[in-house]
């Protein structure tokens, strides 16, 4: 296999140790989540204001390594007329992209679902590579149901999509980050999320050495293993974190340049304590950090209230929680 020196310089930025990747990839109907929290309306300005926010807040540089942006911040700028990527760049963030197109039924298979987005795939990296990014997204959503579900049939066909993505990304120069979501939404039990997740990895990983992906250019984003949300016994930090690492040994290979995490809907403080829980169990193959949405965004969103003389306090509370899980990743939180 050919090396590709551009993506693991990527790689290696991305995952400094300390550092962790902000998801604020939402697409415009999920900001407007977002902005209903704090009382505003779906308007382009109001997503504009949330995103620069998020993007401008002073010293988020120190704890967060790279940004992923939707196909609308990617193009969008500050109200001062400043490209969003530049306001990143400029910080030393790297740039990134989410470049799936969502999820669509599986025909025959009853709640189970296929992400779309690869047709015209290299020309929207080579687009977004031009607009400065760097790395990019793609997310497979695995649900938990009864015994059959998920199927073999469908981890298989999503991991054939994301190996298809990730060849792509990587001959754009673009480091891709391959996300199977295990949701968390369900009833079902630790154990069974952490047999559930480990198969989905065990599927991903042979389909994309299959495919001949690079995966000392790849990351690994994934959810913690966590017992259902409405499961009736709620699980320690440690009980989660020894159920993810095991997952993690049983089926990604030690060549995955590094595992990241989403936080599936958690709270803000639990989806810190699991992270810190899990880098105190000590050094692993992999690099391993965060890379939350919610999990960062709601403390910001409390301080801010869609009010602009809350804005000083929102950008403070997102350095906050930006450093919290800093913290957490190593252990110290
Ligand atoms: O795809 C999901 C996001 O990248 C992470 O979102 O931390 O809110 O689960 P979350």
């Amino acid at each position: 296999m050919k090396k590709n020196i551009k993506l693991y310089e990527t790689v290696a930025a991305l995952l400094e140790p300390g550092k962790g990747i902000l998801a604020a990839d939402e697409s415009d109907n999920t900001a407007g989540k977002r902005l209903s929290m704090v009382h505003l309306p779906n308007e382009p300005e109001h997503r504009r204001d949330f995103r620069e926010l998020l993007f401008t807040a002073p010293d988020i540089e120190k704890y967060i390594s790279g940004v992923i942006m939707y196909d609308s911040s990617i193009r969008n700028e500050t109200r001062d007329g400043i490209p969003f990527v530049d306001v990143l760049t400029a910080k030393g963030i790297v740039p990134g992209i989410k470049v799936d197109l969502g999820t669509k039924d599986l025909e025959g298979f009853k709640g189970e679902v296929i992400t779309q987005g690869l047709d015209n795939l290299e020309a929207r990296f080579a687009e977004y590579y031009d607009m400065g990014a760097r790395f990019a997204k793609w997310r497979a959503v695995i649900t938990i149901d009864e015994d059959e579900t998920p199927t073999d049939a469908a981890l298989k066909m999503n991991a054939i999509m994301l190996a298809r993505y990730a060849q792509i990304a990587q001959a754009a120069n673009i480091v891709p980050i391959v996300e199977p979501e295990v949701i968390h939404e369900g009833d079902h039990s630790l154990e069974r999320a952490e047999m559930v997740t480990t198969r989905t990895l065990q599927v991903l990983f042979q389909t994309l050495i299959e495919y001949k992906v690079d995966l000392s250019g790849l990351i690994l984003k994934t959810s913690m293993v966590l017992a259902g949300s409405t499961y009736p016994e709620q699980t320690t930090p440690e009980e989660v974190a020894n159920a993810t690492l095991r997952t993690f040994h049983m089926s990604v290979p030690h060549t995955c340049a590094g595992i990241v995490f989403l936080s599936g809907g958690q709270a803000p403080e639990r989806s810190t304590e699991n992270l810190n829980a899990i880098a105190k169990l000590g050094e692993q193959p992999w690099p391993i950090t965060f890379s939350f949405s919610r999990a960062i965004e709601e403390p910001m969103l409390k301080a801010w209230q869609g009010k602009p003389e809350n804005e000083e306090a929102a950008k403070e509370a997102l350095r906050a929680t930006c450093e919290k899980n800093s913290l957490a990743s190593l252990g110290k939180s």
